[in-house]
């Protein structure tokens, strides 16, 4: 999580009686540490489960469980809190407090809260796995949606009373992803994105291959922020250790054959295509059905070129918005104008190899028709939030976003 995603904003975040309140623990300090101001409140059944010490100490905030708290002197604790609030986050939400939620019922200082609100709600639910399907809870999850909260999952899996199913909460690091996401700007709001990642792996036999060094990670950090910035993002992706991220449709592949077969499965329609891929240039003209043995002889593989997805898409008669990456050892304006040109893309990103490979930051330069703009160094994660911002401009002044988005 980038650590200033939150700069600035102030949530409450509520903790209802249920076992997920020890997971309410973690998702203040994430909170907290992306650069948020966290107020806990904590129910009288919450307080059962956690005690106010930890939820004080994690957000180094006093922690709120009355309605009648001496600590204020109006006695409106429910109108200040929630007045102050970028948004209000209920983590976990039981049954009970959704049902008195939807009702309008304003007996503790939580329910007060919520209904004197400003701000949105979010709300995780988490409950076993009966209660979540009982009718009333589906009828109540249905009006609260309605009413403008946005409903965090739950997830199905293992639950505290020892059955499997829905109703667990969702995790902290996804709930606080989907806190960053829902406050973050939209600027890609309404745009369809392919992207691809990684590197590719090119068989030689059945256990050795031809591949290039990339992690993947500026591929699937550029592809978490268009999300969070809107955007629906499909990414195609080679093979790397990393998880998928919050909120992205991935599909995996391994060969740049099918690679681009994963792409033109889903470019169609597509507003933006990005290639983060380190595609292998060449593959062996055919892989070898079984393991090629040593013979202590020299060995010559016969090679052949890749297509280039890239260059493939932007040459399309439909072709979207088309964006590349350029990862030279020198002279990088030259290749990476170069490539603007010679792929007909409407944007390049540009850096040298020694200042980025397999590392969690880069020095990059952005070029368009306009020229070249240079972004000071940082962490591929901040540098993924300045393509898209650069992106997101270039594509408003290209293709208007269609209305609705
Ligand atoms: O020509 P070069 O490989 O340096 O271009 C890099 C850009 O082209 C990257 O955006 C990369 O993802 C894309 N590319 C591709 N298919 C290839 C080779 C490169 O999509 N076979």
């Amino acid at each position: 999580m980038t650590m200033n995603l939150l700069e600035g904003r102030k949530l409450v975040v509520a903790v209802t009686g249920g076992v997920a309140a020890y997971k309410a623990a973690e998702l203040v300090r994430l909170l907290g540490k992306a650069g948020a101001q966290v107020h806990v409140v904590l129910t009288r059944a919450g307080a059962r489960f956690v005690t106010p010490v930890t939820f004080q100490a994690l957000s180094g905030n006093p922690v709120w469980e009355d309605l009648w708290d001496a600590r204020v002197p109006n006695n409106m604790a429910h109108i200040d809190l929630s007045r102050d609030a970028d948004a209000i986050v209920i983590a976990p939400a039981t049954a009970d407090v959704i049902a008195r939620l939807v009702h309008g019922l304003a007996d503790d200082l939580l329910t007060t809260l919520c209904l004197a609100r400003t701000c949105p709600l979010l709300v995780a639910p988490a409950m076993n796995r009966q209660m979540w399907e009982h009718p009333a809870t589906r009828r109540n999850i249905g009006l609260l949606a309605s009413d403008g909260a946005l409903v965090l999952g739950p997830d199905a899996g293992d639950q505290a009373c020892g059955e499997t199913g829905m109703g667990r909460m969702l995790e902290p690091e996804t709930l606080c992803e989907a806190v960053v996401r829902f406050l973050s700007p939209k600027p890609l709001a309404g745009r369809r994105i392919v992207m691809t990642a990684g590197p590719t792996f090119e068989a030689i036999d059945p256990v050795r291959g031809i591949t290039n060094i990339s992690s993947g990670k500026m591929g699937y950090a550029l592809a978490l922020a268009c999300a969070r910035a809107g955007a629906e993002v499909d990414l195609v992706s080679g093979p790397t250790g990393l998880a998928v991220p919050e909120g992205v449709r991935c599909t995996m592949v391994r060969s740049a054959l099918q690679m681009r077969d994963a792409v033109n499965a889903v470019i169609t329609g597509a507003d933006v295509f990005i290639g983060v891929a380190a595609v292998a240039d060449y593959r062996p003209d055919q892989a070898e059905e079984h393991k090629i043995k040593k013979t202590g002889d020299g060995l010559t593989l016969s090679l052949v070129p890749n297509p280039d997805i890239l260059a493939e898409v932007a040459a399309r008669p439909d072709a979207p918005f088309c964006v590349g990456f350029a990862a030279e050892s020198r002279d990088l304006d030259q290749y990476a104008t170069g490539k603007l040109r010679a792929k007909r893309l409407q944007m390049v990103v540009g850096n040298l190899v020694q200042d980025g490979l397999g590392t969690d930051d880069n020095r990059i330069v952005l070029y368009d028709a306009d020229g070249r703009h240079p972004l000071p160094h940082a962490s591929k994660a901040l540098l993924a939030d300045k393509i898209v911002e650069h992106l997101a401009g270039l594509l408003a002044a290209a293709r208007p976003a269609r209305s609705g988005a």
